[in-house]
């Protein structure tokens, strides 16, 4: 189709879910979640005895493996990517490695080329107000159920770009050392064509497919079929040279007796693609987890009660809840310490590759809809959830990291909000943001600019969580100003893509649905609603491509593989036009212990003449990016695939089918330049014969 118009595959993508989920949700409903019903699914007849399925997730602590053999190796970026990568890998459980090792080579590691090696020092707890040794062993106990976990990096600096290097990872155990390992290729210099991917919300496979075996709370096995498309791209021109993941990761927050465990099973499934290749992460909502630690995950003095609506007072794992995550990876350094003393190193954070800059923001930090780590139970003096490490969170409990790295004001000419100087403790994070826009926008080296997160300032998912005015009104003028090119996120469970929209349609106002207490049923809102720069795509020889210096494109790329796809959209039923929830403040949560919680949805909905495309057959996919960089300075083009994943549709039983052989064909092409449309006036102007390919 080459057209403007909102586009939706109308196949039946036959969405069947299993039944795990219901009613053992209480830790973490919140914000992912919401509204995703999980349908009571027949049973389809089984043609083998499979294994049975566990009836749900556990509901005790499974233990670790207490061997040492390396595993989940992860590869990503160091602060250059033409030169530097950083190795990670863990332990199986909870026994650290006797003597961890890397080993790497430009030349394949053999008994001839034994490489150059690095012992790593012993694991310290996680401590992020100190910068990290290029070599380290990170050490993170969980809060909620005592597991200590080990991390260990090694950031590989003055490599040679565009080149392979072998490495090997061992736990020195003696007399027999474990050892496993990959190859990587840096990232070319200068002007160069590459290949990258993305989406958000990956999830575990569901136990049979897992390392475990046990069934977490969004496993599903397209969480595995996504991995497996990274590494072997539908359209058969070969895996990227590295991937973004737009948050959400794995959901070990709602398994709160295993959330160690689950973050092994998602790093297991992911090491099949990220030992090959960089997989440079956002934070998402599930990213917060609960633990025992104050805000700035210092040891909190939990047990004891919180005042409700509270931000999680003491109930965070390690600094802001991210203590996995900051354990984890070791992501290129942002030079930013907080106001608390934390070096915000890998919440946010930017690199370049070829022409292109990218930029991770971790957007909890200006959203107003909640953490995903809250204990809201409508009954009437509901028990504390105790875990099995003895914290006990009373109902009501929410993390809320709006404003963590400072904080934001509004202003009402523009209805935007800006870093607050008045208060002595600016927004961090907006004004690093702002900096990196206007240095990558001054740099000849770059041509465009990618922005990866996970919350969205447009969606018109119905059962997903809405567009956030908290990120249109922080991040969207920056991303104007500066003229982002493309803004990838997650969070909603699909796939959607926006006009290139730039500005804002002042005076076109949303209307109240659902009123938090400061509000009234009817009203109007100004949700900031992004003014459409344009429809109509230009033709770039023969493709349908559109111009990213006239407005910047959104794409909602949150299908990698949880069990609670959203691939439901908006439509206002009078005009047939696409219609979206807008949450324009924070979800307000009602009640008491005594009467019990419950927490309002979106509050208010808009006209959304800005969603270009959607996907109502497939919830899941991932999308391929190639880039040209053309010639000169400015040339840079970006083509895009989106490519579907069918729901499988038979996890509980051996077939697993839908997605053993995965799609093609795009079920979107388009490319993405600056000036395009431009360029092709002046061509056609001459005449030249470029402007002829106005064919397809
Ligand atoms: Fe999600
Ligand atoms: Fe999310």
């Amino acid at each position: 189709m080459f057209g403007g118009g909102r586009s939706a595959d109308g196949s039946d993508g036959g969405l069947n879910r299993r039944t795990f989920l219901s009613g053992v949700v209480v830790v973490g409903a919140a914000v992912g979640l919401t509204g995703v019903a999980e349908g009571a699914v027949a049973a389809e007849p089984a043609l083998a005895a499979p294994p049975a399925p566990p009836t749900g997730p556990p509901t005790t602590t499974i233990p670790l493996p207490t061997t040492t053999a390396p595993e989940q190796l992860w590869l990503t970026w160091g602060n250059d990517p033409a030169t530097d990568v950083t190795v990670s890998w863990l332990s199986p459980g909870t026994v650290p490695m006797p003597a961890p090792t890397l080993t790497w080579s430009a030349r394949p590691l053999s008994a001839r080329n034994p490489g150059r090696s690095v012992q790593l020092p012993a694991p310290r707890p996680l401590d992020v107000t100190q910068r990290y040794p290029q070599a380290s062993s990170v050490a993170f106990t969980d809060g909620l159920n005592a597991q200590t976990t080990y991390y260990y990096h090694v950031e590989l600096r003055d490599l040679e770009p565009g080149t392979t290097y072998y490495y090997q990872v061992s736990d020195g155990a003696t007399p027999a050392p474990s050892t496993t390992g990959a190859s990587f290729t840096t990232a070319p210099a200068g002007r160069a064509k590459f290949r990258f991917s993305s989406y958000g919300d990956l999830a575990t496979p569901s136990y049979d497919m897992n390392a475990s075996g046990n069934q977490w709370h969004e496993s599903c096995d397209n969480a595995y079929y996504a991995v497996s498309a990274i590494e072997n791209p539908g359209d058969g021109h070969g895996a990227p040279l590295f991937h973004l993941l737009n948050g959400d990761l794995c959901y070990a927050n709602l398994d709160i007796f295993n959330a160690p465990g689950v973050w092994r099973d998602f790093g297991v499934n992911v090491s099949r693609s990220a030992k090959n290749r960089p997989w440079m992460p956002a934070l998402g909502n599930h990213e917060t987890e609960f633990g025992t630690c104050d805000h700035a995950g210092r040891p909190g003095t939990a047990p004891g009660g919180i005042e409700a609506q509270g931000a999680a007072g003491n109930y965070w794992n390690g600094p802001y809840g991210y203590g996995h995550y900051l354990s984890r990876f070791l992501l290129p350094d942002n030079d930013v310490t907080n106001w608390d003393g934390n070096r915000l190193r890998g919440n946010f954070y930017a690199f370049q590759v070829g022409t292109v800059k990218f930029i991770s923001l971790d957007a909890d930090d200006v959203i107003y809809q909640d953490g995903a780590s809250a204990y809201l139970n409508s009954a009437p003096n509901a028990a504390n959830e105790v875990t099995s490490s003895g914290a006990s969170i009373p109902n009501g409990t929410v993390t809320y990291n709006h404003g963590y790295t400072g904080d934001l004001k509004i202003v009402a000419a523009n209805n935007s909000a800006v870093p607050d100087f008045s208060t002595g403790t600016p927004n961090l994070q907006c004004i690093w943001l702002e900096r990196t826009l206007r240095e990558a926008r001054e740099d000849p080296s770059v041509d465009m600019i990618v922005v990866f997160m996970h919350q969205c300032a447009m969606s018109t998912s119905v059962p997903g969580n809405g567009s956030d005015l908290g990120i249109r009104r922080a991040w969207l003028p920056l991303f104007d100003k500066y003229e982002v090119d493309l803004v990838l996120s997650g969070h909603e469970h699909d796939y959607e893509r926006s006009y290139p929209v730039r500005g804002h349609d002042a005076g076109q106002l949303g209307t109240v649905v659902s009123p938090n207490p400061d509000q009234t049923a009817g009203e109007t809102v100004d949700t900031r609603r992004p003014h459409v720069a344009t429809t109509t795509p230009v033709n770039l020889n023969g493709q349908q491509a559109w111009d990213t210096e006239q407005g910047t494109v959104f794409l909602v790329l949150g299908g990698g593989g949880t069990d609670g796809p959203s691939n439901v959209y908006g439509v206002d039923s009078a005009t047939g036009l696409p219609k979206a929830k807008v949450i324009t403040e924070r979800n307000a949560i009602s009640g008491s212990e005594a009467t019990g919680f419950t927490r309002n949805a979106a509050d208010s909905v808009e006209d959304a003449p800005w969603s270009a495309a959607i996907n109502a057959g497939d919830a899941y996919g991932y999308a391929i990016f190639d880039v040209d960089p053309g010639q000169h300075r400015g040339d840079t083009t970006i083509t895009f695939k989106y490519f579907a994943i069918p729901a499988v549709s038979d996890e509980t039983g051996p077939l697993h089918t839908g997605t053993t052989t995965l799609p093609t064909t795009p079920f979107e092409t388009f490319v993405f330049g600056r000036g395009i449309s431009r360029q092709q006036h002046l061509k056609h102007d001459h005449g030249k014969k470029e402007v002829s390919a106005r064919t397809a």
